[in-house]
């Protein structure tokens, strides 16, 4: 392709018979001649779904960044991209993250666009998105659909996500009635949105938007308020401007990027699951993260966001106290973001933010007088039992389980412990481990958010409210707990984990970042030559094949061993 010609312009502009065939059946919809006069077509990508409740008003966010193309003079073409939906898919949105990402990239490719606009809102439609734009590196520029008004029972706020764990406790310890629970349901999603609390959505909305891949402010504005509608329609005007510009991600996404990222996503006291989504984005990029660099980075960094599962508030008291702009001043301010990282408004994002207020100091607490002190982000973890690193998010831990040692308690699968938790006579105590594991990458498959295992209904009752658990599965960011999750090796490749018996002793000690079962090398190598894979599913056929054959471990990102690297934007033949 002649680089000094748009990349539309390769179809768009052609003569002839291919020339016809491009501009003719896009002529279909009502084009006239003129959208193929050499102005910037714009895709934008949706993962738009009723399938996928928290993106099913994508559409309507779509028309607004339409309208900012038109009015910025380039050609918008909005197409779907595969939606995940955190609620509904089986056996975890997680499988499809890489899916996303592999269509994502294709079409993004394979069609005559010269930027593109991400539409995502639910879990894995941002990280998925990101990552296949990151690969192909056209202009892009992400517009995350926003969070649900508060969830409102009795008068008080009720957090989608974290609130689900919190009512199932009280059900099964008795102090809430199913009839009552019945109601709260209703209350917990009242508008269009993602989840509301700081869960994964909301944490990849602030991420994108630390990492400069949005608009700032974009994060926060509820999905039904108008100002997320003007947000698409600023995003839809900018991105045309990027084209001009030709600023593309590999100019965004540095190591400075994933640095304020990995900072921002500690001060919001947002989800272990950016730890996975930003190995995994890094590696598409080739910026070179590593496991060890979540824990450097965020050791000076205090939380400062007080929203549930580590605090009080929602993401509408988030948005309305100045959202994410704050955060990133504050940072700034204090030394802590890397201020010349670039953004997609062209400028740095200590620019975008310099003059960010606060209007709420409870919602967002200052540096000096923060919600939980520097340290007290996610932390990770090594030790015989985790060679490759598990992480623990402390801000949703309870303190005095930061230092903790005890019996393991040892399940095979989420299902072997859920078959017998409620049982009375379960052989178990508060001070035990619970450890569940067969949930990683290539064991579920899919890597689910099932380590929250709920507390045994016989210790609840009793008062318990947290536990140790730990797994090789992920946890979803709206859960809490002292949760040791994404170990690695994982259990289905022969990890250590796989190798734990009931009985044994667990040490974790976070202070000191380790998490060890109380064998000897010696111990734990009879056990490992003792230990086969078998019993452990094998698909032969499907995507579910692809996976398990292709997925890396927890500490790469989960990523396709195949789809990691930037593959650009170039075609290398016609179609006709
Ligand atoms: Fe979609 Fe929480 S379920 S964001
Ligand atoms: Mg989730």
């Amino acid at each position: 392709m002649d680089a000094t010609v748009r990349r539309s312009q390769h179809w768009f502009g052609a003569e002839g018979r291919s020339g016809m065939l491009y501009r003719s059946w896009m002529r279909n919809q009502g084009h006239g001649p003129e959208v193929f006069d050499g102005r910037p077509v714009i895709g934008i990508a949706s993962t738009w779904s009723e399938l996928a409740p928290c993106n099913a008003h994508l559409d309507r966010v779509a028309e607004a960044v339409k309208r900012g193309v038109w009015q910025a003079g380039g050609f918008p073409l909005v197409f779907p991209v595969m939606a995940t939906g955190e609620t509904l898919m089986r056996p975890t949105a997680m499988l499809y993250r890489n899916l996303i990402a592999l269509v994502g990239e294709e079409l993004i490719r394979a069609n005559p666009l010269d930027g593109v606009v991400l539409l995502s809102g639910c879990d894995k439609t941002t990280p998925g998105l990101l990552m296949a734009a990151a690969s192909v590196d056209l202009p892009t520029i992400m517009v995350t659909g926003g969070p649900m008004l508060n969830g409102k029972f009795r008068g008080a706020d009720v957090g989608s996500g974290t609130h689900v764990w919190r009512f199932e406790a009280e059900v099964k310890a008795g102090r809430m009635s199913v009839a009552e629970c019945a109601i709260a349901e209703g209350g917990m999603a009242r508008s269009n949105g993602h989840c509301m609390t700081m869960g994964t959505a909301s944490t990849m909305a602030c991420v994108a938007e630390a990492l400069g891949m949005q608009l700032p402010g974009s994060a926060a504005w509820p999905a039904v308020d108008a100002r997320r509608y003007e947000t698409a329609q600023a995003a839809g005007q900018r991105i045309v401007a990027l084209v001009e510009e030709d600023l593309r991600p590999s100019a965004i996404l540095t190591h400075g990027a994933f640095h304020n990222a990995i900072r921002a996503n500690a001060a919001i006291g947002g989800s272990t699951n950016a730890v996975v989504h930003l190995l995994a984005l890094a590696g598409r990029v080739g910026v070179d993260l590593r496991l060890d660099d979540f824990d450097r980075l965020v050791r000076e960094v205090p939380t400062l966001a007080d929203l549930m599962p580590s605090g009080r508030f929602l993401m509408e008291d988030f948005c309305y106290a100045g959202g994410l702009p704050v955060v990133l001043r504050r940072l700034s301010e204090a030394g802590l973001l890397d201020d010349a990282a670039l953004t997609v408004t062209g400028d740095t994002v200590a620019a975008n933010v310099a003059t960010a207020e606060c209007w709420n100091d409870e919602v967002i607490r200052t540096v000096a007088e923060p919600l939980q002190p520097a340290g007290s982000g996610t932390a990770v973890l090594r030790g015989n039992l985790c060679p490759d690193g598990a992480v623990l998010k402390q801000s949703a831990a309870t303190p005095e389980l930061l230092v903790h040692e005890g019996r393991a308690v040892v399940f095979d699968s989420p299902e072997d412990y859920h078959a017998v938790c409620d049982d009375d006579d379960l052989d178990i105590s508060a001070t035990d481990v619970i450890i569940v594991r067969g949930a990683g990458p290539k064991g579920y498959p899919g890597m689910p958010e099932v380590a929250n295992v709920p507390i045994p209904t016989r210790l609840l009752r009793q008062g318990v409210t947290d536990m140790v658990r730990i797994s090789d599965g992920r946890m979803s960011g709206t859960g809490f707990g002292t949760v040791v999750l994404h170990v690695s090796p994982e259990s289905a490749v022969g990890g250590p984990l796989a190798l734990v018996r009931t009985g044994d002793r667990i040490r974790l000690d976070v202070p000191a970042r380790t998490l060890d079962v109380v064998l000897t090398d010696a111990e734990l190598a009879e056990r490992a030559a003792q230990w086969s894979a078998a019993g452990h599913t094998a698909d032969t056929s499907g995507y579910r094949w692809l996976y398990r054959e292709h997925v890396l471990q927890a500490d790469a990102g989960a990523d396709f061993d195949f789809l990691v690297g930037r593959r650009g934007a170039a075609v290398p033949r016609d179609s006709h």
